[in-house]
């Protein structure tokens, strides 16, 4: 037996709905609600929305079929997962960087996703006493401009993280998506009902569903691009490692087309319920980062119960956010303790400190540092979001939809797609060959030169 035949393993999901559930609370997270909103807001609206759902459609949904195609075959984290699936098909073991990317990219993810779950973490607290007597746009200035406070809840999500890696898979993360997950869906459906009710839904519907394409450049592209591949959490590895827990009998296909239209829909009623404050207010739409922290608290300060559902809003989103920052640490931790270098407690340590330490920048960022450019016109958190969602992910995505549309055995394929119909079957295929490699290629070659 050679080595990548003795990894440890790690076993798999228990019951029918784990897999969904956990590979959709990866996905819902702060990508939908504090990022979807911002971005589009910041891109112009309708434009960036429509080629959002392109990207997910084209791009996303057959990257994530390839991830968990390979991840649950191996059972094993994307680095092994990876050379597995080139071993198997008798072609180079330098796959594997898609990996070690992953990785990467994950540290980077999770330093400054803990510094923004911290921030909500607090408002469950602001949101419980707050009077209407600030401003909420100030009040968020308030917020950020302390590097101490900033600091300590990100301290205290990072640990929350950890704890939850370290419990593995079915204790930990198994268990608390599945009454979660459904309740924020439940009051974010609440929120859009008081959207539609506060005076400014149809100026939020035209902003978010009418296209004006002369806003659209290169870059309203490639942050669409990285938005869908973040918010799907694809091309670095975190549903190829959930995939490997996937029990062998469930359905690749329809899974992935689950998980995404949930992840969708979330993003869109985010969107839907946070527009409508800002016009119905006369907020800003592009007004970045603070966004939904100020348009949702000018929402609860003038509800009647604003200060329950407030801050019950808060808990459920830092519990999404809890459910995705444990799957951007999760590949690490699975290759460190699969290989046997580390228990699985001392790795997720190990990492989340990593992670932890670079996220004192972003914190940072919005402070102390706040003229500070780490890459051009980019602040330090800007920097982490735009090498990890705007290159990493695509490229790591890119490479993953290569390898299985030009490298991968295809009878391996078929083993884990198992029975669907053909049609269906052939249109993934040209996907993944053509047009999702080509796509981001393209996004890319326009971002860079034109
Ligand atoms: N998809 C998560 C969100 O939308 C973030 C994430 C990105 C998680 C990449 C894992 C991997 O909040």
């Amino acid at each position: 037996m050679d080595r990548l035949s003795k990894l440890k393993s790690h076993g798999s999901w228990v019951g029918r709905w784990t897999f969904i559930l956990a590979a959709t609370g990866s996905a819902v997270g702060l990508g939908n609600i504090w990022g979807f909103p911002y971005k589009a807001g910041t891109n112009g609206g309708g434009a960036f929305v429509i080629i959002y759902l392109l990207c997910i459609l084209a791009i996303g949904i057959p990257i994530m079929i390839s991830e968990i195609i390979i991840g649950r075959r191996s059972g094993n984290s994307p680095i092994n997962a990876m050379k597995l699936a080139a071993r198997d098909s008798n072609t180079t073991s330098s796959w594997q960087i898609v990996g070690w990317s992953g990785i990467t990219a994950g540290i980077l993810i999770l330093s400054f996703y803990s510094v923004i779950a911290g921030i909500c973490l607090n408002y469950i607290f602001i949101a419980a006493t707050s009077s209407g007597a600030i401003d909420s746009a100030e009040q968020f200035r308030n917020i950020i401009s302390s590097p101490m406070n900033l600091l300590a809840w990100h301290t205290l999500f990072m640990f929350l993280t950890a704890i939850i890696v370290s419990a593995g898979i079915n204790n930990g993360i198994g268990r608390m998506v599945k009454i979660l997950m459904p309740m924020l869906g439940v009051l974010l459906i609440f929120m859009v009902i008081n959207g539609i009710i506060s005076g400014g839904f149809a100026q939020a519907f035209s902003f978010l569903f009418e296209p004006d394409f002369s806003k659209v450049d290169s870059n309203t592209f490639l942050s669409a691009m990285g938005q869908a591949f973040f918010s799907l959490s694809l091309g670095m590895g975190s549903i190829m490692a959930y995939g490997a827990y996937m029990p062998k009998e469930q359905k690749i296909i329809s899974t992935s087309f689950t998980v995404a239209s949930l992840d969708t829909l979330v993003a869109i009623f985010a969107g839907l319920a946070i527009f409508p404050i800002i016009f119905a207010f006369g907020l800003e739409p592009n007004s970045g980062p603070g966004l939904v922290f100020e348009s949702l608290q000018t929402a609860f300060n003038q509800m009647s119960y604003g200060q329950i559902v407030g801050p019950l809003f808060f808990i459920l989103l830092s519990v999404a956010a809890l459910s995705s920052s444990i799957s951007l640490l999760e590949p690490g931790v699975a290759f460190i303790s699969e290989e046997g270098f580390m228990s699985r407690k001392s790795a997720a340590i190990l990492i989340s400190f990593l992670a932890w330490l670079l996220g004192i920048g972003s914190a940072l960022s919005f402070n102390l540092w706040s003229d500070f450019n780490l890459t051009p016109g980019r602040n330090f958190l800007d920097s982490m979001d735009f090498i990890a969602n705007q290159i990493l992910l695509p490229l790591g995505g890119m490479l993953i939809a290569i390898f299985v549309g030009w490298f991968m055995d295809k009878n391996l394929i078929n083993q884990e797609i198992g029975h669907v119909n053909p049609i269906l079957f052939g249109t993934w295929r040209f996907f993944v060959k053509f047009v999702a490699p080509m796509s981001v290629g393209l996004i890319f070659y326009n971002a860079i030169f034109g």
